[in-house]
């Protein structure tokens, strides 16, 4: 029997981290064929999993021996297989899952623009434009309907999980309104509007984006005479009065929609009104590898970046914001309090 090391070697280890790929495509291909929603409590082989995703049972086989590797479903000492904990992350019924996180993360456009990462750091800019004609968004919207729903159902499914850890945090004691500004289908907003019952909210996103809200938001939803919902870019104009801004995930993107969209926040707001940012830091994470990954991708797309702690302030200082204090919403996600000058 061959003698395993149980620290693997350098040379393996770059071995393994340079098909990275492969474990990324072998993600996707199960959250695709939904192997994780097929596969139940007991364990189960590859020729039934085939036969309940209409799959050929041997690749199957091959597909989840690949993922047991990396500790992404398991295999049983008959060839069987059994869920782990990040397998049952792939279920779309599971509460916290990642099933469309991994599907945004591994869309057909990434694979257009990975290989084109030397170029990006070269020259500092998105490839996206090269690759496409055009920008991101419009091409999520205009070309690639499919991946627009992914990346919504993705911001969805991150905002969900983040909307109750900032309703908790943000205390809005006082104040009347509250807009989210690219707020997605807006389940911040939604959460902030149900702890503070008398609240008038408004959502601004893109006009594709916003024709999707949450339920609850929609006509005839809980929560719907409350809301204004508002499709337009924010980097062009902010046409919305509110006691607080809030502004989440939106500043990842090139500097010149950064300045012009904190610039717009600022011209559309009284003086001494409330602006939250909340952002994912790179320098401050739990989770380095995802959030410089994270870091990459958005270089290539958008020609952003993850902001560390000095760049948001900077930034935020330069709009003319008053940055306050800097707070954490949960592991990966920290709120800066700024307010718009008297
Ligand atoms: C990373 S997501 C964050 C969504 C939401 N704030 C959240 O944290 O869940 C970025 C959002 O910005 C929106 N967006 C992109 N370009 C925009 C623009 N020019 N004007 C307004 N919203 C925009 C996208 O549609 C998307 O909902």
């Amino acid at each position: 029997m061959t003698t395993v090391s149980p620290t693997p070697q350098p040379a393996m280890q770059l071995r393994e981290l340079i098909f990275g790929a492969a474990c990324a495509a072998a993600v996707r291909a199960a959250a695709r064929l939904g192997v994780a929603d097929a596969l139940g409590e007991r364990p189960t082989t590859a020729e039934e999993l085939a036969t309940a995703v209409r799959a050929e049972a041997r690749p199957l086989d091959r597909l989840l021996r690949t993922l047991s590797c990396y500790g992404i479903f398991a295999e049983t000492d008959d060839g069987k297989y059994v869920h782990t904990d990040m397998s049952r992350l792939l279920r779309e019924d599971n509460p916290h899952s990642l099933r469309y996180i991994s599907l945004w993360c591994t869309e057909p456009w990434t694979w257009d623009a990975w290989p084109r990462l030397d170029e990006a750091v070269r020259s500092g800019s998105n490839v996206f434009e090269g690759l496409y004609g055009k920008g991101f968004f419009q091409y999520l919207h205009q070309d690639a309907p499919e991946s627009a729903e992914v990346f919504d159902r993705a911001m969805t499914t991150s905002s969900k999980q983040s909307a109750q850890d900032i309703a908790q945090l943000l205390d809005l004691t006082g104040a009347s309104s509250v807009a989210d500004i690219g707020g997605g289908q807006g389940h911040v907003l939604a959460s902030l509007l149900e702890k503070y019952p008398s609240m008038q909210g408004t959502l601004l996103d893109l006009p594709t984006v916003v024709a999707n809200p949450d339920p609850r938001l929609r006509e005839g939803g809980a929560l719907a005479s409350r809301v204004r919902i508002v499709p337009g870019d924010c980097r062009q104009e902010i046409p919305v009065q509110a006691d607080v801004y809030i502004i989440k995930n939106i500043l990842e993107w090139d500097d010149e929609s950064t300045r012009r969209t904190l610039h717009n926040v600022v011209g559309a707001a009284r003086p001494g009104a409330r602006v939250v940012v909340i952002e994912n830091l790179v320098d401050d994470s739990p989770s380095m590898k995802f959030t410089t990954a994270m870091d990459l991708l958005l270089l290539l797309n958008v020609g952003g970046a993850k902001h560390t702690r000095a760049s948001l302030v900077s930034r935020m200082t330069d709009a003319g914001l008053k940055v306050g204090e800097l707070r954490v919403v949960n592991p990966y996600l920290h709120a800066f309090e700024c307010t718009v000058p008297e």
